[in-house]
């Protein structure tokens, strides 16, 4: 140390600061202390060579903090030392901050600089700042006039601990960092450690990266210093920041405590640079050592800089090269562990998935972290000689493997920083050589907990070994220390801790208690903060924003009950605390506590209770006592610590006082969850396998596994009071259990589920039930849900129940076959369980998120491979296989589709036509029983009886459903199907494969009557009414079905439902909607929203859908991709106004009045529905109260087939998510305060937890604020660019006026109103149009050119109608006509290659000649053979391709469509089903192409096509045969009469005048469509009109809906048809 105070000379006296020396490279020229300035400049001008001119280079934020000091300073400390001599020239040159500061053109300008300022080579060059000064000035200082004196002073804590010492130079190129540079020796190093105090926070850490990275290769001391003083060193750094006093720490005795451990943590980490330095100054071994986490690092930081920072990247990459240390064999699990937490403290990201980065750099980014690239770029590290990677080996904490990098395999690298890991078969003999392993798992967290809190409490040294190292014990043990209760080490390379307890006696401490989510710490500290001894003071328990919020409530007022004074700071009944002192401590004698919410709150007073001024007597209260058995735990421990507890009566403890005496060793249970996982290891693999420390003595629940599951199915159990040993029966020979109760081991169950999946031995079903395990569906994710799922990508079928899961075995060799991708829920349990399976499947299985297990068992993965022998390896689970692809994966989308209900329902008719337009075998359940028995089912009955004609059923079902029609047909099931037991289980097997079970819901009213008509049947019992029937079997179907259609004829009645006249058409529909149910169902047409580009859904608010039909609805829906059903609202009808939901009659009729609604909605639009329950809180009507109401609901709409099913995130959610099917689960949260749910990344804590639960139980989360300001809507947007992506939509904006823009910049799914909606849906919704004109104005939404092709064509009202529609959206497109005879001239190509060419329309007569200029077709152009529509299309690569497309057909099919609603029909008979209908094309030409297309889409089977030239019309007969059952030419009008009677006629052309034949419309009712749409009376439909059942559809009409066709193609919103149909009509009937 050096102390001077000299007033020598003029001027003010000088302020030479007490320093510390490092000596490196021979000399002690490294100098740390506080407040230097005087001290450097006095050192300079005494102890270096004079310089002619002193130059200070720095940068802007450190020259207006510094450059007037160090000037002022320079003066002062001259006058003092040389008093009469003329100072010398002190020049100071500022630059910008920052990386791009470090360049060749700056150094070149400093260069320059210095020559015009004439600098000689006496000059000395001063570098103060951070690292990008330094090492951009010591490379002007080592070229400048070939070297000349330079100077650190290093700013920033990297630049002290790292870059500063050394003598490393250089400039970054644009080819990489530190690429041109030199090695030039700084003269002095002066650390100043005052100038941290205004160092951002961020750049603290970022040192503290390296500092600790040095600590770990070098100094376990040091280690555990800065792992025990994280909180001073900060402190340190910030005391200064807010304010300190003004020179403190200038003198030894000025520094506080923490300012002492500053300057003494970073000198020592200089020490230990600066010793290396000078052992190896060029880098050529040992200075290897300090690249530690470097090589990973720089690999991240390649990918992530600059965002984030050097020694963020370097502190992940600590992280994992210490895995790498750790899978060798090197570094045990607590080293990695205290390094992870020790980086952590300071502030540091340490996973690559860690939330900090995401929030720096968003998901996307950071998926850019993948191991080949990371590998590829570790290949070009400077460290890596030859193909050999290099990494710095930790052997422990503190000391390195060798004294150099060591090489590492590539595979064991990339096992490290992959995402996922690919589990292969443990190879049968090599398991069975394999010698019995023994593995101990990690301890306990409850029982280190409670050993933690004894052994402080209690007298003497206690040595614990076995101790769970996670944050939970490291927040129990920060908290412990700082109450001064006794005193932690460790030993043994922190595999034993040494506590020696302080016998009770505690001290306030010096800071809050920070407890972050650690629940056990919380509630245990909440009774031990009240013994400590003070009076006159306070200790405050607080924790995170998840802490906060879990309750405390009963234990406090237990204590307050007992005399503790105790506050709550913020919420009533839980943290922050804040435990007065007043010299009582805790008073004991009897204390009532309720123990009905957690067992913790009883543990945590009985463990505090012996240090009670009156022995303890504590009764328990308020109904059942929670978790009994870990309460029984706390009560073995504590006497394990020399206090016996008396249970003096039921549920009431006595305690008596004194201290606890501390055994000389304590070891922590393993964790009898974590030790299933080995134990099953050896069951499934048919290898045995020990766990030395659980046995039948232990008290933790799931230690009876191995008794209890794994003895029954079949394994060896050896069990002493501390040891397990299992022996698995050889493969493939593991038990089923029919039934087990897991409720006491609900954690295991997991593990019993894998093993349960290959459960084929014995005679058993091969069905294992699991139940009392309702608790997993809500842990970390749903579990059981979780395991159907997964378990599925191994072919394994299963079945979910709300307490339960039924798992059907699957023989080993069944498994299937490649290598399934497990998800991971990030759940640690689904992880370790799944990869048991992979063990034993034919190719293994990639568990994709391994990092999960960290939670309990980092190095399971480890144990894995090296201990119990499974081949592992990297795996970078590329593309994400959706759980609902997996599902779908079981499913096989041609898995059989069964379609059950009442009879009379329509199950036969509808099944025929769904089986035709789904390509399957259609087999009718009833029809195939009477073939096979070879007696109608009448004849059956009457003869041997219903039982016997049930018995044939179930044996068919079976047969059908299992063996012969398992896939690729649809079955129609007999109304009574479902009241045998064994067919619903047949039924619920097949549901659990992915097959769909759809139940048809009838109206009654039409069954009967249908039921009267028909005779066909045996009729029911005389004594059961057909009502009686349903009732009865209503909750059987619902037991079988995955969906449920309701067939209404009546709700078609003319829009006005309740009226029972049937609509003619109305069954058309509803075999339409039935085929799309199915569609959707079978996962074949999911009809889901894009979500790569802005989307919109319209909420519908009235009571009742029908308010909007039939003319309303398709205008408000204009633009939007999406309608959104508000159950809730519709509570508003009058039926339902002051209606009880409670009671069960009601909540049926309103569960059935929204399907009639939702029904409704589908027969009016093919747009997906957005179902929504909202509740009162979340801003919405539905009580909250009505819960299971809420429930049934949602679960309906996803067995209704709703698209997309909204649900808030509580405690709902979970099981509807697992339930969800093909339906897509939106996840939401509302906070119309706007104050919960903040945005900035400062404060959207809230914000991210929500988003992390709304992500964990949906497939899109949706999270609504209110905007307070307009800046609201910034943060918001930043927001999603954060966390918003295709794989994982977010919908996130704010309600209110203000809140209108972040509804203008939502990515996806923006919830919309429309003028014609009386009230919107919430406070600040705007419609398409407004959000449209918004992105335009905001330059988010580039205007667009569009045209129509053709000659002649100045009559198209296509302009008309397109700009109608772009005007009604809001869109700043423009359509014009381009009349042109050749398709391709100039213009033509030029509009086509126009950026801003949005897309064509075009016709006769280039719709052939177009395709030249195009790159694609669709399938349907090609096959039609002519293109109307050009549609630019981006082709993945930044570029443009142009799509032909043809819309002519489509709009024919919906004119059809439309007519087939339409057409009335006659009393003497109606339009035939499509599959029985002929049909008529007039014409031969491209429109006749179009029009045969659109036939055969429309599901027509027989058509004639007649034209005057007959060639062509065989000619096309000839081409498009394939497409019907019957195609051919007739060679007259008259002729194609004959033939037979015609239901659709379409003539093709125009200016057609052909006689047209009456008899052509023999057939009551029909359909007449002309293309031609002038005259617009042409003979076809003049001839057609005269009859009365024949609808006419003009070819305007057809017109119409090609053009909404093409907008929505071009545009990929919903086209407002009506406003287009307007202005189409509006020109047309001025011109004709
Ligand atoms: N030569 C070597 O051996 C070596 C070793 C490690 C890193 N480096 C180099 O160091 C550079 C990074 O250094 P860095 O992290 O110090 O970055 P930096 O120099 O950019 O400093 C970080 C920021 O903190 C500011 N700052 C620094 N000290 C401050 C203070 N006391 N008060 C207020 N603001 C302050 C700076 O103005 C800057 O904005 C990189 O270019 C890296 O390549 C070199």
């Amino acid at each position: 140390m050096a102390a001077d105070t000299t007033t020598a000379g003029a001027g003010r006296p000088l302020e030479l600061a007490e320093v510390e020396r490092i000596s490196i490279l021979g000399a002690e020229s490294i100098v740390c202390g506080f407040h230097l300035a005087d001290y450097i400049w006095n050192d300079i001008f005494r102890s270096l060579a004079a310089a002619s001119t002193y130059v200070l280079i720095t940068d802007t934020n450190l020259a207006r903090l510094y450059a007037d000091k160090y000037q002022e300073s320079f003066a002062a400390v001259w006058a003092h030392v040389n008093p009469e001599r003329k100072a010398p020239r002190l020049l100071v040159h500022v630059l910008p901050p920052g990386e791009t500061s470090k360049s060749r053109a700056t150094k070149s300008a400093i260069e320059d600089w210095m020559l015009g300022e004439k600098c000689t080579r006496d000059t000395m060059v001063l570098a103060l700042g951070g690292g990008v000064i330094g090492d951009l000035v010591g490379y002007v200082a080592a070229t400048f006039m070939r070297g000349v004196a330079f100077v650190q002073i290093p700013t920033s804590l990297l630049a002290m601990v790292d870059s500063s010492i050394g003598g490393k130079t250089a400039v970054d190129t644009p080819a990489g960092k530190n690429l041109i540079g030199a090695f030039w020796q700084p003269k002095r190093i002066f650390m100043d450690m005052a100038v941290l105090s205004t160092l951002p926070a961020r750049e603290f850490s970022n040192g503290m990266a390296e500092v600790v990275k040095t600590a770990a290769i070098w100094s376990s001391d040091e280690f555990d210093v800065l792992e025990a003083s994280a909180e001073e060193v900060r402190a340190a750094v910030l005391e200064g920041q807010s304010g300190g006093s003004g020179s403190s720490g200038l003198t030894v005795a000025s520094r506080s405590a923490a300012q002492t451990q500053l300057l003494r943590v970073i000198a020592a980490s200089a020490r230990v640079k600066a010793y290396v330095v000078t052992h190896d100054e060029r880098e050529s071994g040992m200075r290897g050592l300090l690249n530690f986490g470097h090589t990973i690092g720089h690999a991240i930081e390649a990918v992530l800089s600059p965002q984030v920072l050097h020694g963020e990247c370097v502190a992940v990459g600590c992280v994992l090269e210490a895995e790498v240390a750790r899978r060798m064999g090197h570094l045990s699990e607590v080293g990695v562990a205290r390094l992870t937490r020790c980086l952590r403290a300071y502030g540091l990201p340490t996973a690559m998935d860690d939330a900090a980065l995401v929030r720096l750099v968003g998901e996307r980014r950071l998926a850019e972290l993948k191991p080949k690239r990371l590998l590829d770029i570790m290949a070009l590290d400077k460290k890596t000689v030859g193909a050999q990677k290099r990494i710095v080996v930790l052997k422990r904490l503190g000391a390195t493997l060798e004294m150099q990098p060591t090489a590492v395999a590539d595979a064991l690298i990339a096992e490290v920083i992959s995402a996922g890991v690919l589990v292969q078969p443990v190879p049968e003999q090599a398991a069975e050589q394999a010698a019995a392993v023994v593995v101990v798992p990690p301890g306990s967290k409850s029982i280190s907990n409670r050993a933690l809190l004894l052994a402080a409490l209690g007298k003497g040294e206690c040595r614990i070994r076995n101790l769970l190292h996670s944050d939970d014990t490291q927040v129990m043990m920060g908290a412990l220390q700082a109450m001064g209760g006794c005193e932690f080490s460790w030993e043994d390379d922190g595999n034993t801790l040494v506590v020696v307890g302080g016998g009770g006696h505690l001290q306030v401490p010096p800071h809050e208690l920070f407890l972050g989510n650690a629940g056990t710490a919380a509630r245990f500290l909440a009774t031990t903060a009240n013994i400590i001894d003070a009076t006159d003071a306070s200790t405050v328990l607080t924790g995170n924003a998840r802490m906060k919020q879990r309750p405390t409530g009963p234990l406090v007022d237990a204590l307050r009950a007992n005399g503790c004074k105790i506050d709550y700071c913020e919420r009533t009944g839980s943290l922050p605390l804040r435990v007065h002192h007043d010299g009582r401590g805790l008073p004991g004698g009897r204390i009532q506590l309720a123990a009905s919410v957690s067992s913790q709150y009883v543990s945590s007073i009985l463990l505090c209770a012996p240090y009670a001024r009156e022995p303890v007597v504590l009764e328990l209260v308020g109904g059942k006592v929670i978790s009994q058995p870990y309460i029984d735990m706390t009560i073995a421990m504590m006497a394990q610590f020399g206090c016996r507890v008396e249970r003096v009566a039921e549920n009431t403890y006595a305690v008596p006082a004194g201290a606890y005496a501390n055994p000389a060793e304590y070891v922590v249970e393993s964790d009898a969850s974590s030790a299933t996982y080995p134990l099953a290891f050896a069951a499934i693999t048919g290898t045995q396998c020990t766990v030395p420390n659980i046995g039948s003595a232990s008290l933790q629940g799931d230690a009876r596994f191995a008794v209890e599951v794994l003895r029954p199915m079949g394994c060896t159990v050896e069990q002493t009071a501390t040891s397990t040993t299992v022996r698995g029966p050889p493969r493939g020979q593991l038990r089923a259990l029919s039934l087990i109760d897991m409720e006491p081991m609900t954690d295991a169950f997991l593990t019993a589920a894998v093993l349960a999946a290959v459960a084929t031995g014995g005679d058993t079903d091969g069905v294992t039930r699991i139940r009392g395990i309702a608790n997993q569906h809500v842990k970390e994710c749903d579990r059981i849900a979780a395991m159907c799922d997964e378990l599925a990508r191994f072919g394994v079928a299963t079945a979910n129940h709300a307490d339960g899961i039924d798992v059907h075995a699957c023989a080993l060799g069944s498994l299937k076959p490649g290598v399934p991708s497990v998800h991971c829920y990030d759940d640690h349990r689904v992880a370790m369980s799944l990869s048991l399976l992979a063990c034993v499947s034919p190719q293994g299985a990639e568990i994709r998120e391994r990092r999960c297990v960290g939670k309990t068992w980092p190095q399971w993965w480890d144990v894995l491979a090296r201990d119990l022998g499974a081949p592992i390896a990297g795996a970078d689970p590329a593309e994400e296989t959706s759980a609902e692809d997996a599902k779908a994966d079981v499913a096989k989308a041609d898995a059989s589709i069964v379609v059950i209900g009442m009879r009379g329902v329509g199950k036969t008719t509808l099944g025929r036509v769904a089986a035709r337009a789904l390509g399957l075998v259609f087999v009718d359940m009833d029809e195939h029983l009477e073939s096979e028995v070879g007696q109608t089912i009448p004849e059956i009955v009457n003869g041997a009886g219903w039982a016997a004609f049930r018995q044939h059923e179930s044996r068919l079902l079976a047969q059908v459903l299992t063996q012969t029609h398992a896939t690729g047909a649809l079955v129609v099931c007999g109304g009574g199907v479902v009241e045998e037991e064994a067919n619903r289980r047949v039924l619920q097997q097949h549901r659990a494969r992915g097959g769909p079970v759809v139940c048809l819901t009838p109206n009654m009213q039409h069954v009967a009557a249908y039921l009267n008509r028909d005779r066909s049947r045996p009729a029911y019992a005389v004594t059961s009414d057909i009502n009686d029937v349903y009732a009865r079997r209503l909750p059987l179907y619902a037991e079988c079905c995955s969906h449920e259609y309701l067939v209404d004829k009546a709700l078609l009645a003319t829009g006005n439902a309740g009226d029972d006249d049937e609509r003619p058409g109305a069954w058309a529909v509803i075999e339409r909607d039935f085929v799309r149910l199915l569609r959707f169902a079978s996962g074949r047409d999911l009809n889901r929203v894009s979500l790569a580009h802005p989307s919109f859904f319209v909420s519908l608010t009235a009571p009742d859908v029908r308010a909007y039909l039939p003319d309303a609805l398709p205008r408000l829906t204009a633009g939007a991709h999406a309608i959104e059903l508000r159950a809730d609202l519709l509570l508003h009808a009058e039926a339902f106004a002051s209606a009880d939901l409670a009671d069960a009659g009601t909540a049926d009729l309103f569960v059935h009045y929204v399907h009639r609604q939702f029904t409704l909605l589908r027969h009016f639009s093919r747009l997906p529905v957005v179902f929504t329950v909202r509740t009162v809180p979340q801003g919405g009507a539905f009580p909250q109260s009505a819960d299971a109401l809420r429930m049934r609901l949602l679960h309906s709409a996803v067995q209704w087939g709703a698209e997309y099913v909204d649900v808030e995130v509580d405690s709902l959610a979970p099981a509807l998510y697992a339930a969800r099917q093909r339906s897509l689960v939106i996840a939401s949260f509302h906070d119309p305060s706007g104050t919960r749910l903040r945005w900035a990344a400062s404060e959207c804590e809230f914000a991210d937890e929500i988003l992390a639960r709304a992500r964990a139980c949906g497939d899109v989360a949706k999270l609504i604020s209110s905007a307070r300001s307009w800046k609201d809507n910034v943060d918001c947007l930043d927001f999603v660019e954060r966390n918003h992506s295709a794989e994982h939509p977010l919908i996130a904006l704010n309600m209110g006026y203000e809140g209108q823009m972040s509804r203008v910049t939502c990515p996806c799914l923006t919830p919309v109103t429309h003028p014609l909606l009386t009230a919107a849906a919430a406070p600040g919704q705007i419609s398409v149009a407004q959000v449209h004109q918004a992105r335009a104005l905001l330059g988010l939404l580039p205007a667009q050119r569009f045209a129509l092709l053709g000659t002649p064509i100045q009559q198209s009202p296509s302009p008309a109608m397109h700009n109608a529609a772009f005007g009604a959206l809001g869109l700043p497109h423009t359509y014009r006509l381009l009349e042109t005879a050749a398709a391709d001239d100039e213009q033509v190509a030029a509009l086509l290659r126009a950026a801003d060419f949005g897309g064509a329309s075009v016709t006769i007569p280039h719709k052939q000649t177009v395709m030249r200029l195009l790159d694609a077709l669709t399938p349907a152009a090609e096959r039609i053979g002519a293109v109307n529509t050009v549609i630019p299309v981006d082709d993945g690569k930044g570029g443009r391709r142009l799509l032909g497309d043809n819309t002519d057909y489509l709009g024919i099919v919906d004119c059809l469509r439309q007519a087939q609603l339409d057409c009335t029909g006659t009393a003497d008979g109606r339009l035939p089903a499509v599959a029985d209908a002929r049909a008529l094309v007039i014409g031969a030409g491209g429109t006749a192409r179009a029009a045969l297309f659109a036939l055969h889409t429309l599901g027509v089977r027989s058509v004639v096509v007649y034209n005057r030239t007959a060639a062509r019309a065989q000619e096309l007969v000839g081409e498009f045969a394939d497409l019907f059952d019957s195609l051919g030419s007739v060679e007259s009008l008259e002729q194609a009469a004959e033939a037979g009677q015609l239901a659709y006629i379409v003539g093709t052309i125009p200016g057609c005048d052909l006689m047209i034949p009456e008899a052509l419309f023999a057939q009551p009712a029909g359909v007449a469509l002309d293309m031609a749409y002038k005259p617009r009376w042409t003979p076809l439909l003049e001839a057609a009109q005269k009859h009365s059942g024949w609808t006419v559809v003009h070819g305007v009409a057809v017109l119409v809906e090609q053009g909404i066709h093409q907008f929505e193609k071009w545009t990929r919103l919903t086209a407002p048809a009506a406003i287009m149909g307007d202005a189409v009509y509006a020109q047309y009937n001025a011109q004709f």
